[in-house]
């Protein structure tokens, strides 16, 4: 515990409980938090993202928790959204959740918004109108966003907790420690990448790898060929958080704080990879028959919906195909015609949830396909389902036919 940490007088009167209960409550674990990592002060955040949204995970304590927080007068007091809720707030009848389970969910989302928080429920806000500024501070939960918008917008935020988070919009202050200081944004590994990145699934394998060797480090990537993966950043920073516990990258010549300065820092160890088999051959079961594909995790952007939608134009899927995206995208995919299409094919464009935080193993699935490392490592242990890992034609082939294809299941 440390004694450093200085309040300004407006945030030792939260402390002293003139600002209410709820503000009071939400200070002291900002402050906590400060003096376990040994902060000298606070820092105002320009934006909060909040995890924990799904009723799944939540569970009835959780939303007691955040109705008692509301009652005692907290609100956001800069511009806070919600990551995934455990459904689609609009289509859940009709994609097969409980009305039990959508009562609870909607009045989690309801606490939510009593609290002053938008309910963007996704994981890719800053595709939706809430992309930080360079060098801005924020406090956001989810690990995907939080390695976006540090590693390619340059943004400072350390991975909160949902209610460390919670607490930071209510305060609109966090503790400045970890990635909110310049001396802990240098790069601790160089990973030379030797092999060519042809897609989104081989930058989540490359993901995988690296997140497992580094941990909580922060790599610093230097590709021969990138191809067409710098549209794709957000699924190689999605599979590091999940392998491993990485909040910051940086890419030669490519992200933000690598083109602004220099930031190789003094020790600097080269890690090598020449072959992303292993990734591939981790995130891979052996499922042949597959009943569920999904994409757009995280959540989908609009031109992979476009992507989608003209790989699919005059073909029909036998299995389930459910792309998870932002409410926001949805409705600019609808506009464009998008939506009308990925349905003609027998697919979904489902809003405002994924299919790691929803409650699928309720709803029959036993083996999906998917195009994200993130999604293959997680949904075995909180979906129960088998998984094939592999690039977006290739789980849209096992869309149409119901089988994984390749070499070693047709
Ligand atoms: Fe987003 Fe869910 Fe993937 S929160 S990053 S779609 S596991």
């Amino acid at each position: 515990m440390n004694d450093t940490l200085r309040l300004t007088t407006e945030e030792q009167a939260m402390l002293a409980g003139k600002a209410g209960p709820g503000v009071q409550k939400a200070i002291e674990i900002v402050v906590a938090l400060g003096r376990i990592y040994g902060a000298r002060d606070l820092v105002p955040v320009a934006s909060v993202q909040v995890s924990g949204v799904s009723y799944k995970n939540l569970g009835d304590a959780g939303l007691e928790f955040l109705e008692e927080w509301a009652a005692q007068g907290a609100r956001a007091r800069v511009p806070t959204t919600l990551n995934p809720a455990g459904m689609d707030l609009q289509a859940w009848p009709e994609l097969g959740f409980s009305p039990a389970f959508a009562r609870q969910q909607e009045a989690v989302v309801a606490a939510y918004a009593s609290l002053g928080a938008s309910p963007t429920c996704t994981c890719t806000p800053y595709l939706v109108g809430h992309a930080p500024e360079f060098g801005q501070h924020l406090a956001w939960a989810e690990s995907s966003a939080v390695s976006y918008a540090n590693s390619v917008l340059g943004a400072r935020t350390n991975r909160e907790g949902g209610p460390s988070a919670l607490a930071a919009a209510i305060t609109g202050r966090t503790a400045r420690y970890g990635l909110h200081l310049a001396e802990n944004r240098l790069a601790t590994t160089i990973v030379e990448v030797r092999c060519p990145i042809g897609s989104e699934a081989d930058l989540g394998a490359l993901g995988y790898l690296v997140g497992r060797q580094v941990s909580s480090g922060v790599p610093y990537f230097r590709f021969q060929d990138l191809g067409p993966g710098h549209r794709h950043l957000k699924t190689l920073g999605a599979a590091m958080a999940a392998s491993g516990a990485v909040a910051l990258y940086h890419i030669e010549g490519l992200t933000a704080e690598a083109k602004a300065g220099n930031m190789l820092g003094r020790s600097t160890p080269s890690l090598v990879v020449d072959d992303l088999a292993p990734g591939y051959a981790a995130l891979n079961g052996p499922a042949r028959e597959v009943d569920l594909v999904s994409l757009g995790c995280p959540h989908a952007s609009l031109a992979e919906l476009e992507a989608v939608a003209g790989f699919l134009a005059g073909r029909r899927v036998r299995s389930t195909l459910w792309i998870t995206t932002a409410r926001a995208t949805r409705q600019a995919a609808e506009g464009a015609g998008l939506v009308a299409q990925i349905e003609a094919a027998g697919g979904r464009v489902v809003a405002d949830t994924c299919m790691v935080v929803a409650p699928v193993a309720g709803l029959g699935f036993r083996a999906m396909a998917t195009n994200s490392a993130k999604m293959a490592f997680y949904a075995p242990a909180h979906s129960g389902l088998a998984v094939r890992f592999g690039p977006m034609e290739q789980c849209l082939e096992a869309a149409l036919t119901g089988r994984w294809p390749g070499t070693d299941g047709t």
